[in-house]
């Protein structure tokens, strides 16, 4: 079967490099069109893009002469985005208006009540606001997102738990890594020797959005969001790839540390039934040495699709109730490109193209 033709936006900034590289070993889909800023267009990818991963620039995607955002062509199925988030919202809507499916990492967007905000293993069902989205929309394609990267390590740990024992609070603080902010993101004179914390607007989106992810569609097509007390901290490490979170969980229903170990270790869902190219065989993965998980040595768990977990332990001093785990996951996989290249391939089995 002919592969389907692909576009990927933004594509010399460090996710659009993930999406070249995801996409260029791809079963189903073919980079045909990459496009990023006025200072790249009309010059070759492998010239222009300042190529930071250690796999060379694919052959496929290397000689292909970067465009405008604005001129996709037509005969291109998925648009994927990894546009700043400036610009975002302005190219994506006229991308959907004309009918192309776009799946973006883009923050705009990300809480209006028709646009599924996806992490595969955890909402699956939530594609169906698609159908929303073309009533409500004059829009002929289509927009899906990706949630923040810090979001999507954080809530595929927290599903299986939340399925299985209910949460009643939540707490989490992270250590993020300097790729999260993109490719001129944080100057070294400020991150060296240094940890920052603070990043701007993260906060919010790790509550607003994990309560949307976890929230349950309802039968008039909308999302309820979990009514979820939730604390976070955001901080910037001097790590250059793996978001690490401590969590702390208040579970509705008591559970012990060697339960929820297994409970995560066995977490399976719809893009493992369904055999998605890009879907872990473990979406979660769970290390029972105390000093794991690290950056270096986990942050490519199941190429760069699993998390990990680890330091799974109940805080006896805050109550029976209370445990506490560590969770490790690749930003700019997990956190974006692998999981918007899951979210295409979902929708491309069950409600799109005929893969
Ligand atoms: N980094 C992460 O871990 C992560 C995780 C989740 C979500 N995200 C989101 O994904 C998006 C991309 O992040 P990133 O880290 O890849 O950023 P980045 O490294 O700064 O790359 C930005 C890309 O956008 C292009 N671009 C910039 N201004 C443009 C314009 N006016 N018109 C068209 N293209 C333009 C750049 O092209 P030039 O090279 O030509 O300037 C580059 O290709 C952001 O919305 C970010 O919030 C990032």
């Amino acid at each position: 079967m002919d592969k389907i033709p692909v576009a990927v936006l933004g594509a010399t900034g460090l996710v659009g490099q993930r999406f070249i590289e995801i996409l260029s070993k791809h079963p189903w889909f073919e980079v045909e069109y990459v496009a990023a800023s006025e200072r790249s267009a009309g010059l070759k990818y492998a010239d222009v893009v300042n190529w930071v991963l250690s796999n060379e620039i694919p052959g496929s995607v290397a000689n292909l002469v970067v465009g405008s955002v604005y001129d996709v062509p037509d005969d291109i199925e998925i648009v994927f985005s990894a546009l700043p988030s400036s610009i975002a919202e302005l190219v994506e809507v006229s991308l959907a208006r004309r009918g192309f499916t776009v799946v973006s990492n883009a923050s705009p967007l990300r809480m209006e009540p028709d646009i599924p905000l996806l992490n595969p293993e955890v909402n699956h069902d939530h594609i169906n606001l698609l159908k929303v989205q073309r009533r409500r929309r004059a829009w002929k394609g289509y927009i899906l997102k990706n949630p923040n990267c810090t979001t999507v390590i954080l809530t595929l740990s927290l599903a299986p738990i939340f399925n299985e024992y209910g949460i009643e609070q939540l707490m989490v603080t992270t250590m993020q890594a300097i790729s999260g902010a993109g490719l001129r993101g944080v100057p070294a004179y400020l991150i060296t020797d240094n940890i920052i914390p603070y990043i701007e607007k993260e906060e919010v989106k790790v509550m607003t959005e994990t309560r949307k992810i976890l929230g349950k569609l309802s039968e008039r097509g909308k999302v309820e969001p979990l009514s979820l007390p939730i604390a976070v901290t955001t901080t910037r490490v001097p790590v250059l790839d793996g978001h690490m979170e401590v969590v702390y969980i208040k579970t509705s229903n008591e559970a012990e540390p060697s339960e929820i170990m297994d409970i995560l270790e066995n977490f399976k869902s719809l893009p493992q039934e369904l055999k998605l190219p890009t879907a872990p065989s473990k979406p979660v993965i769970v290390r029972k040495e105390k000093d794991r998980p690290q950056p270096r040595l986990d942050r490519l768990a199941g190429n760069g699709m699993s998390v990990t977990v680890g330091r799974v332990e109940k805080m006896e001093e805050l109550g029976d109730r209370w445990i506490q785990y560590v969770v490790l996951g690749h930003n700019t996989i997990r956190g974006a490109a692998g999981t918007a290249v899951l979210i295409a391939e979902l929708y491309t089995k069950t409600m799109g193209l005929s893969h």
